[in-house]
């Protein structure tokens, strides 16, 4: 492997959901300077990454990746760049283009450069044949074209592992929850979508079931798995370092609504299924994160009653 141009940390997709949390956390552990934020599109006004270092830079632009990396210095790539389900399925050309040519980008530059990568996978590697509480270990038959390109990226950071020594790692996200940036297209957006709705018109219509049970996990978890699953040493990955399945809580679109309306003076759901019920439906109710525990010593914090008060306090505060 080559000797990385530097230790500076390069994150893809910084402006999405994960990516306002995340770059927030890196440089509050690495330094303001050591974290380069990037993304196909310019920071928005309410955003305040340009606090810090960043660049414009589309994942299908390899040239572009190589120079940057080289320029500023970088050994470690965070990858969030992906077009999510939701918009996956409407645009699924996009989302096969963005979401594999983006990781085939990435690991090619890190395996030249002597990168180190964080690439997430998802609970949409699963599909209608997996147990609804999803073991590590099960065929993954997803029905979207978005979980296929989540098991490409998983199968790709192993083989790069394998074959080059590229030590590429990964978390399969549940649904994430959080406040500060909206969510980006996906199925579990009601999750998210709920709150603002709760806070600022007291009424939400949710696009699935209220008996729809998928995992969720609150941000703050999702960032402590991430930075978790970086900092374990190498000895201690093992076969799920493509994906490693990780449980925050799970629950109904019903359970949290009623866990908002425990809180929020007259709140009001209803339940509009529409087309993201089908993917839902394929997705477990549930996650066993025993290999993750085992591995790298993972235990989320977060239940649903202590993420409501959370997401409420937070976006509360905010209007
Ligand atoms: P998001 O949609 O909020 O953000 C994605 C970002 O990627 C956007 O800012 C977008 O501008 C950028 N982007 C799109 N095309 C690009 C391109 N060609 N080049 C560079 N940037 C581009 O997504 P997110 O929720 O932050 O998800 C980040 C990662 O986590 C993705 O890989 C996603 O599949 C995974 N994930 C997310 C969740 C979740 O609930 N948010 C769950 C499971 C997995
Ligand atoms: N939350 C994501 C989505 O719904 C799962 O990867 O697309």
């Amino acid at each position: 492997m080559a000797e990385p141009p530097g230790d500076r940390i390069l994150v893809t997709g910084a402006l999405g959901q994960i990516g306002t949390d995340l770059v927030e956390a890196l440089r509050a552990r690495h330094g303001t300077d050591a974290v380069i934020a990037t993304d196909v599109r310019e920071v928005p006004e309410h955003l305040l990454l340009e606090d810090g270092p960043f660049r414009l830079l589309s994942v299908l632009d390899g040239d572009g990746m190589d120079a940057v990396v080289r320029e500023e210095r970088v050994g470690t790539i965070y990858h969030l760049a992906a077009i999510l389900s939701a918009t996956g399925e409407k645009e699924p050309e996009l989302c096969q283009r963005v979401n594999v040519g983006g990781i085939v980008c990435v690991l090619e530059t890190a395996r030249k450069r002597g990168l180190r990568v964080f690439a997430p996978s998802s609970i949409a590697v699963f599909g209608p044949d997996c147990p609804s509480i999803a073991p590590q270990v099960t065929p993954l038959s997803p029905t979207t074209v978005y979980g296929r390109t989540k098991v490409t990226g998983e199968v790709m950071a192993v083989n790069y592992w394998k074959q080059y020594g590229v030590d590429a790692r990964g978390i399969r996200y549940p649904g994430l929850i959080s406040w500060k940036t909206p969510a980006g297209g996906g199925t579990t957006d009601y999750a998210v979508e709920i709150f603002h709705a709760a806070l600022e018109k007291g009424h939400y219509e949710c696009f699935v079931s209220a008996d729809t049970r998928l995992p969720m996990m609150y941000i703050d978890d999702a960032i402590r798995a991430t930075t978790s699953l970086m900092d374990a040493p190498v000895e201690s990955i093992g076969p799920a370092r493509g994906g490693y399945n990780v449980s925050g809580a799970s629950f109904t679109a019903q359970e949290l609504a009623d866990s908002i309306t425990e809180r929020v003076d007259g709140f009001t759901c209803d339940f509009v299924p529409d087309e993201r019920q089908a993917y839902a439906d394929s997705w477990p109710a549930d996650i066993d994160d025993s290999v993750a525990r085992e591995d790298w010593g993972w235990k989320a914090e977060y239940d649903l009653g202590r993420m409501v008060e959370e997401m409420l306090d937070r976006l509360g505060a905010q209007s």
